[in-house]
């Protein structure tokens, strides 16, 4: 695979006025989820669920790709199409989130270190034949008393920086995701410190790794003040805060940077993606890969009459891509 072609399925992510919807819960997290609003995680309902989320009528119109997890990638529709098909006749690019999760970082508590890195070649070489061309790796660093330390960071960043390369050599555009959470009392200036160090040392261990930037996106968690901190910062503040943050530690050649919603109200994080590009112009495209600020709404109305609801979460789901689609070029208006 050519860094050509990597890098054009890269720009293809972050087109014009498109963002990626993440899909890709795994069976624990799924479950989660489904226990919120009452539905048993039985692999029927996972299907069900994906496959109404995948042929919302129109998504392709916002939507340039869409993180799967290990179980839906082989997954198909009721009547038999596979959902990469399904994806591809769309227009939007299948993605595969590739690691197993957070792990306690021996020495360190409180602290976690993503694994999945053993037998990972051969894993992405399985995922690129079943039609993926991206992938997703998340790190979480927690933010507390004395934490994260230097370490935590720099086993995240290696083992993210390794996985891109391995990412790439197999024909995959790597999604790097450092998210730094919003869980904690710490203000905005703690995460905006935190999360330009992480910045940082990621940037610096894809290039001891030799990954090709132009063949990378990022997958940004924005500067906020802690959940539980009792601040609520404004719009602008958070959209400041972010891009400077963003602007002083991400290289200009990267193709793009998408945000996750990490546990934001749907409307914030439109509101502030919107902000974002509103102040630009921005060295990079910044659009979204939201999972639950793009899911929640239409889940809730889904998990009332499964079968019979599928239309009107569909339409739930196209909007959410619309009004994410329209903030990804600063063209969003609340209401
Ligand atoms: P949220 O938008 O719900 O944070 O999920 C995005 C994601 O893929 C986290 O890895």
């Amino acid at each position: 695979m050519s860094i050509e072609q990597l890098a054009e399925t890269a720009q293809a992510m972050v087109a014009a006025g498109k963002g990626i919807i993440a899909i890709d819960e795994s069976n624990n997290t799924i479950a989660k989820r489904f226990e919120g609003v009452g539905i048993p995680n039985s692999e029927e309902n996972r299907r069900a669920y994906r496959e109404m989320l995948l042929t919302t009528p129109g998504l392709g119109e916002h939507i340039s790709g869409a993180i799967l997890y290990d179980e839906t990638i082989r997954q198909s529709t009721k009547s038999g199409v596979p959902f990469t098909k399904v994806m591809n006749d769309a227009g939007i690019i299948p993605g595969i989130k590739v690691d197993k999760g957070p792990q306690p970082l021996a020495g360190f508590p409180g602290e976690v270190v993503t694994e999945g890195l053993d037998g990972l070649r051969d894993r992405l070489k399985e995922y690129y034949t079943l039609g993926a061309r991206f992938a997703k790796w998340r790190a979480v660093i927690n933010i507390g008393e004395d934490i994260p330390s230097g370490s935590c960071i720099e086993a995240n960043s290696h083992a993210l920086a390794r996985y891109a390369a391995l990412c790439q050599e197999q024909g995959l555009v790597p999604m790097v995701e450092p998210e730094v959470l919003m869980d904690g009392n710490h203000d905005i200036q703690t995460c905006y410190e935190v999360t330009e160090v992480v910045l940082r040392s990621l940037f610096d261990a894809l290039y001891q790794q030799s990954v090709m930037l132009e063949g990378t996106i990022l997958k940004a968690s924005m500067v906020v003040p802690g959940k539980s901190s009792g601040d609520k910062a404004s719009v602008e503040e958070v959209a400041e805060s972010t891009l400077m943050c963003l602007k002083t530690t991400v290289p200009a050649i990267l193709p793009g940077i998408v945000f996750l919603s990490g546990g934001q109200s749907d409307e914030d994080a439109t509101a502030h993606l919107d902000a974002m590009n509103r102040m630009g112009p921005n060295p990079w495209p910044l659009s979204f890969s939201y999972g639950r600020a793009m899911q929640s709404a239409a889940l809730k109305l889904w998990s009332q009459d499964l079968a019979g609801n599928v239309a009107k979460a569909q339409a739930i789901v196209h909007e959410r891509a619309r009004d994410n689609g329209l903030a990804a070029l600063g063209k969003w208006s609340r209401g």
